[in-house]
């Protein structure tokens, strides 16, 4: 099973939220571990707090904690000082001043990207195969949700090769977009820490990425976009109708008619 690969657990603050965390593991298949001894025996604890669910990662040279948070840190700088309808990948989208396109993140991560694109006034709906990334990024949304209302992000916990095809002529969002996992390029290339988290809790789980650009090009209503590293090819080798470049990203625009 892959959630015992993982060596992961649910685990919480103090005794008030003990209710909470035995739910969620409940609903994630996973164990509660309550006391200190338990908590010893795994590599990875999602820890309830009131204010939070936050990862811990017990690593040799210490422990790694990770809360999604678009409101403050790394997401609110991005809003702030880059987050505006010109940067790449409003573009690739196709946002215009009356246009903001309806958006399936179908590689949703920690939503990131897609809280990008929420946040200049689309409405986006991430997947995420991962229990433990879906559990984190919805934990991020709840809260993102209580603060700004507006925002029309939310996250669903499923395949999206599962997902899109159930999709009625009606449902199709105007863009599907893809962030699948970039081919590691050297151990020395330092990896951020969501980066990190993202690799290691998805390692177990296949990658269909190429099926996923298939599928998302049946599925889209007016384009796919996939997000790639500047120095990697096209996914599936099957080139774009249009591409946006930075320095170290590029947007792969796939244009379709559905
Ligand atoms: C590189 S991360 C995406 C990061 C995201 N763009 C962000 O801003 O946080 C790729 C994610 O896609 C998810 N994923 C890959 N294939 C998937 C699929 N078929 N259905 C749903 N999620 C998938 C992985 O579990 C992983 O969390």
């Amino acid at each position: 099973m892959q959630n015992q690969q993982l060596t992961i657990a649910i685990s919480y603050s103090d005794a008030t939220q003990q209710e909470r965390a035995a739910a969620l593991a409940q609903e994630l298949h996973l164990p509660l571990a309550t006391t200190d001894t338990e908590k010893a025996g795994y590599k990875f604890l999602l820890e309830q707090s009131a204010q939070h669910l936050a990862i811990h990662w017990y690593k040799e040279e210490g422990i790694l904690t990770f809360v999604v948070e678009y409101l403050t840190g790394s997401a609110a700088h991005r809003r702030q000082f880059g987050g505006s309808t010109r940067q790449l990948i409003a573009r690739a989208v196709g946002f215009k001043k009356d246009y903001h396109p309806t958006i399936i993140d179908a590689t949703g991560g920690f939503g990131r990207d897609g809280f990008v694109l929420a946040s200049i006034g689309c409405q986006v709906k991430l997947l995420e195969q991962s229990p433990f990334i879906y559990a984190l990024t919805a934990d991020g949304i709840s809260r993102l949700n209580a603060e700004e209302p507006d925002i029309k992000l939310s996250v669903e916990h499923i395949d999206a090769l599962h997902f899109l095809p159930t999709l009625q002529d009606n449902e199709k969002p105007d863009v599907i977009y893809l962030d699948p996992m970039y081919p590691a390029r050297s151990k020395s290339a330092m990896v951020k820490k969501a980066s990190q988290f993202l690799q290691a809790l998805t390692a177990s789980y296949p990658m269909h990425e190429h099926q996923l650009l298939f599928s998302s090009l049946e599925h889209a209503k007016k384009r796919v976009v996939v997000k790639r590293p500047n120095w990697a090819g096209h996914l599936a080798n099957f080139t774009p109708n249009i591409t946006y470049q930075s320095k170290t990203t590029r947007f792969d625009v796939y244009t379709c008619g559905n």
